[in-house]
């Protein structure tokens, strides 16, 4: 009787991440973890929010994310809390903001999906981008990676070619600082042209440090299309080289001869994943979104501009509709347009649907915040996979949704306490309607705060609630567990 707690969540659902069945009770929560579980009856709290007639749940992790300079130009983060996002996996697909300084010129693609000006590239080290975001916190939790093209393109002179072993030995050093400050492991994106010359060994000599602190190696495959099995291969065989667990990032089946092949990849994965530690994330939507470029343009049915340096006019419009008001063909106006990114609807439903399903698949957005009409997963992912995949398609259970994007997060990335609801846990907490949540995010209009979403609390503080962000900045580095 008489127990005082700093906040308390009365009358909710509560669904813990585990996948276990939903329950009844109350949460208490005290200097930033959840201290109960349960009857809080004669409790009290600086704090109290009836979730009555809602689900509490962990907050949900975004297993794939480019913020990290979100983090610190927009560090309310509304993008991600309006979602029920209470922490993020920074420095995916090879592109990450450190360690890297640049200097004059264009930033070299993918790595202007950060920044196209050049001037949030300064950290010479993980470390300096550490500090930096300890004196100014975001208001979500981020678990940063380092990225192999930022690596390549601040170690070599071209990189058109294999990394000479200077380089190598250049590349290797700074990924060990950026372990040893506390990166959670190392991405690459051997798809992008920055890093496509990198053989399968150089990745491995790079990534040696990922060994001694037991990291993550995550990818952007060379390949996701005709040769998606070899690109599983090889991914498979760099995690067996270094004895860590890998990740594969967004995982899909592009161009429409290779609609269907989710099959035969999930069940590569699922043979691979009984010998060696494998992860995968999905983002659930049909349509892909990157830098602009001619040869992919092709292989979609249908091409939107989503930012453009020279023309930023044409953001959200059609590629033939800019063709056409250009007066060029569609070849002629990519190149007027560049450097820019798009949207390509390239993805079989039913293949999006099969990945998303499969017990290992975790949520991640891929959003690309700084795109000036950016892809809708950047404000829309998790609720599209409460709302219209598990409660409208019936797809799977919503404690099988709410796994996919905390508990089994957290345990794929090594996030000790977090991504669920238990006495102990960070109060990382996500109140959310399952009969409303729904992406209020389209094609023709991405940037909107989704539905259903009521307060979202990163290390027990409010950061979303009432529609908008509340200006709390309790976010922390994550450290991965060893
Ligand atoms: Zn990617
Ligand atoms: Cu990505």
């Amino acid at each position: 009787m008489g127990e005082r707690y700093d906040l308390i969540i009365r009358n909710a659902v509560i669904i813990d991440g585990t996948r276990a069945p939903r329950f009844q009770g109350e949460i208490g929560v005290r200097a930033g973890r959840i201290t109960k579980v349960g009857a809080l009856n004669g409790a009290k709290a600086d704090r109290e929010v009836d979730a009555l007639g809602k689900i509490a749940a962990p907050g949900f992790i975004d297993a794939h994310t480019h913020d990290d300079r979100l983090l610190l130009s927009s560090p309310d983060m509304s993008a991600k809390v309006s979602q029920g996002v209470t922490t993020v996996v920074s420095g995916n697909c090879g592109v990450s903001l450190a360690p890297m300084v640049h200097g004059t010129g264009a930033v070299t693609p993918p790595l202007d999906l950060l920044d196209n000006t050049g001037a949030w590239f300064r950290f010479p080290t993980f470390a300096a981008y550490f500090e930096e975001l300890a004196s100014k916190p975001a208001a979500t939790n981020f678990a940063p990676m380092i990225g192999h093209t930022t690596l390549r393109v601040m170690c070599m002179d071209n990189v058109e070619r294999a990394a000479s072993g200077a380089e190598i030995a250049r590349m290797r050093s700074l990924a060990r600082e950026a372990m040893a400050a506390g990166a959670i492991g190392l991405s690459t994106g051997t798809f992008y042209e920055p890093a496509a010359a990198a053989p399968t060994q150089e990745i491995v000599e790079v990534c040696r440090p990922l060994s001694e602190f037991n990291g993550l190696y995550v990818t952007h495959m060379r390949n996701e299309a005709e040769k998606v099995i070899d690109s599983l291969d090889e991914t498979f065989l760099i995690g067996r080289e270094l004895g860590v667990k890998v990740v594969i990032s967004h995982h899909k089946v592009a161009g429409t001869p290779n609609h269907g092949r989710s099959k035969a990849t999930l069940a590569h994965i699922a043979q691979f994943m009984g010998t060696q530690p494998v992860g995968l994330d999905c983002y659930p939507y049909c349509a892909s979104s990157t830098i602009l470029t001619w040869s992919r343009v092709g292989t979609a049915s249908k091409v939107l501009v989503t930012w453009s340096k020279p023309h930023p006019e044409f953001s959200g419009m059609d590629l033939g509709e800019v063709a056409a008001k250009m007066g060029l063909s569609q070849e002629a106006a990519v190149a007027k347009l560049l450097p820019a990114g798009a949207i390509y609807f390239a993805m079989d439903e039913d293949d999006v649907q099969r990945i998303l399903k499969f017990d290992q698949t975790m949520v991640g957005s891929d959003g690309l915040p700084h795109d000036s009409a950016p892809h809708p997963r950047l404000w829309g992912t998790f609720p599209r996979v409460l709302g219209h995949y598990c409660r409208d398609l019936g797809l799977f259970p919503l404690e099988t949704a709410v796994h996919k994007m905390t508990g089994l997060t957290a345990a794929t990335f090594g996030l000790p306490d977090r991504g669920v609801i238990r006495e102990g846990a960070f109060a990382d907490i996500t109140i959310f309607d399952a009969g409303r949540v729904a992406e209020a995010a389209t094609f023709a209009k991405p940037i909107q705060a989704a539905h259903g979403i009521d307060t979202v609390f990163v290390n027990g503080e409010a950061v979303w609630a009432d529609g908008k962000p509340t200006g709390a900045r309790p976010g922390r580095r994550l450290v991965r567990a060893t």
